[in-house]
């Protein structure tokens, strides 16, 4: 009996010394256990309802723990623009100690630590893209090139209904390959099919329960569990690009730039010996980054706009007729149009609003040590900026709840973009394929919307639009009933 006082007497002990507590003037939060943090309180599977449950209780900045890292919930335009913007430095950090930074070992830019190898290739990236034409000839033709391509298949099945899935993230997987290995694949090609099935495995995953578990609890890191595949999906697409990198360098022809790879060749010759983060193994961080942060954003996005489109029969006609008016006889849109279509931009606009596709941004850490609302924020604090929390933001837009590109337009019928859009995040980390994915958005949906009538098929049961939780949101499953409209479009 005594000793098992005794243990009793030690085991609270030890939990007593492992016990995590706030620092003082931290952001407030729910008690912290030892160890788990408060991991045992949320559900892993889908832990957004429970995060929902503390911020309305503790509103617009709150603390949680993941196993023993403190974590800071940011809600509402002002807080994340006092962040983001104002100290923008002080919260431009990546952790460095998630399952997905050992993915990607500080390489690349979406997971990199705030420093020089992250800004220059985050500049070089910018400027490869600027320079293929964002906004000029070439970008736009590679997009709508591809375009042609899904219009083409959707021909073949006019009249009919599809679930749109996988020829969306098909078709944006390849405007990123037509723009970093310069090829795109036809779409039933063995090997992409290999390289986007894990790559949506991997998004599942990273998802998931094991990975939330990877990320509280050190210790489980080198057992067999499930978060093994991870590494093993991501090795295997390593791998593959790995050797597109090798190949370009027999087929490269001095001075033609056809792509990512060859300005990134020629970038590694141009800094030569000097001290430059530019190698081999940084650049395949890179292209694995831009492969994966292009694909399932825009793809997913693209689906809830037709979910939208095709239960907002009146918002489609609408554009339509704006879209046949001012592409008249021309073969094809141009992105130059859209500044001649406002209601169509406003649409655009608010079906990322409601497709809200990165929820909960990536996460930051803050650099130093920094104040933000008046709270002490240490350095290395993961903070999370809820994008979700400021696009259905109450007091910010006209109507918050609906589907409704009156939120995008002034009593003139024009286009204005209110602060609080802001689907691409803020600040010196905000995406850096902004351009792109816009001009994505608009050629595909008016080339689509100028060439097919879509509507809910009969036997597509009442649309659902609560979405599936992940890093990218996406809409449930859903069929896409289409048919070709009269003579309009090419
Ligand atoms: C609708 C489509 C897209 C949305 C909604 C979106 C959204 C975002 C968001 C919220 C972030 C995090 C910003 C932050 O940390 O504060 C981000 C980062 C990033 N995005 Fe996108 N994105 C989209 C498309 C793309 C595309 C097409 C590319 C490819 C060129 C891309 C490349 C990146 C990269 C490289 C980063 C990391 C930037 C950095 O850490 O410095 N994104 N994106
Ligand atoms: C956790 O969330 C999943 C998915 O939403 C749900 O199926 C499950 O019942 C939840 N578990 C608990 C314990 O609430
Ligand atoms: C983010 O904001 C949304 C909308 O206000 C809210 O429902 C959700 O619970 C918030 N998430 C977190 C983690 O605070
Ligand atoms: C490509 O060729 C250059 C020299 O022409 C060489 O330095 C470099 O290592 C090669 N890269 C690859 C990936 O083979
Ligand atoms: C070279 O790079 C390393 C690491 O990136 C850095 O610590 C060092 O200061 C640099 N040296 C010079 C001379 O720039």
């Amino acid at each position: 009996m005594g000793s098992l006082v005794l243990l009793f007497i030690g085991f609270c002990l030890i939990l007593f010394l492992l016990r995590v507590q706030r620092k003082k003037n931290f952001p407030p939060g729910p008690y912290v256990f030892p160890i788990f943090g408060n991991l045992l309180q949320l559900n892993l599977t889908n832990p957004v309802p429970d995060l929902q449950k503390l911020s309305g209780q503790y509103g617009k900045i709150f603390s949680f723990y993941i196993g023993s890292r403190p974590v800071v919930v940011l809600n509402g335009v002002q807080v994340i623009k006092e962040a983001l913007l104002k100290k923008s430095v002080e919260f431009a950090g990546r952790p460095q100690d998630l399952l997905v930074s050992h993915l990607t070992e500080n390489k690349g830019v979406i997971l990199a630590d705030y420093g020089p190898s992250w800004r220059e290739h985050r500049r070089f990236s910018l400027m490869t893209l600027r320079n293929f034409g964002l906004g000029k000839q070439s970008m736009e033709e590679r997009i709508l090139g591809e375009t042609q391509h899904i219009s083409a298949y959707l021909d073949r099945s006019a009249g009919k209904s599809m679930d749109p899935q996988h020829l969306f993230h098909k078709a944006t997987s390849n405007i990123i390959c037509a723009i970093i290995f310069g090829s795109r694949y036809e779409y039933e090609n063995e090997f992409f099919l290999a390289m986007i099935n894990k790559m949506q495995e991997n998004a599942k995953l990273t998802n998931g329960p094991w990975a939330m578990l990877y990320d509280s609890l050190p210790v489980l890191r080198y057992l067999p569990l499930p978060f093994q595949r991870i590494f093993q999906n991501y090795h295997s697409v390593v791998e593959h690009v790995s050797g597109i990198v090798t190949q370009h360098n027999v087929t490269q022809v001095a001075g033609e730039m056809r792509d990512l790879i060859d300005c990134y060749q020629k970038e590694m010759e141009k800094q030569g010996d000097s001290n430059s983060s530019f190698d081999k193994s940084q650049m395949i961080g890179l292209l694995m980054d831009l492969l994966f942060a292009g694909t399932d954003t825009t793809s997913n996005t693209l689906r809830f706009a037709f979910l939208y489109l095709m239960t907002h029969p009146h918002v489609q006609e609408r554009c339509q007729k704006e879209i046949d008016q001012v592409l008249g006889e021309k073969p094809q849109a141009s992105f130059e149009d859209r500044h001649r279509m406002p209601y169509t931009q406003a649409m655009i606009h608010e079906a990322q609003r409601v497709a809200n596709t990165v929820p909960l941004s990536v996460f930051h850490t803050t650099t130093k040590d920094t104040q933000l609302m008046g709270y002490d924020i240490p350095k290395g604090t993961l903070i999370i900026p809820n994008l979700s929390s400021v696009l259905n933001e109450e007091s910010q837009w006209k109507f918050p709840h609906d589907f409704n590109p009156s939120n995008f337009l002034n009593d003139e019928g024009e286009f204005v973009k209110p602060e609080a859009f802001m689907p691409f995040s803020l600040g010196p980390r905000m995406c850096l394929g902004e351009g792109l994915a816009r001009m994505e958005l608009f050629l595909i949906l008016v080339t689509l919307l100028r060439r097919f009538h879509f509507f809910w098929p009969e036997d597509g049961g009442v649309p659902d639009y609560t979405p599936v939780f992940g890093v990218t949101q996406a809409p449930k499953p859903y069929r896409l009933g289409f048919r070709l409209r009269g003579r309009q479009g090419v």
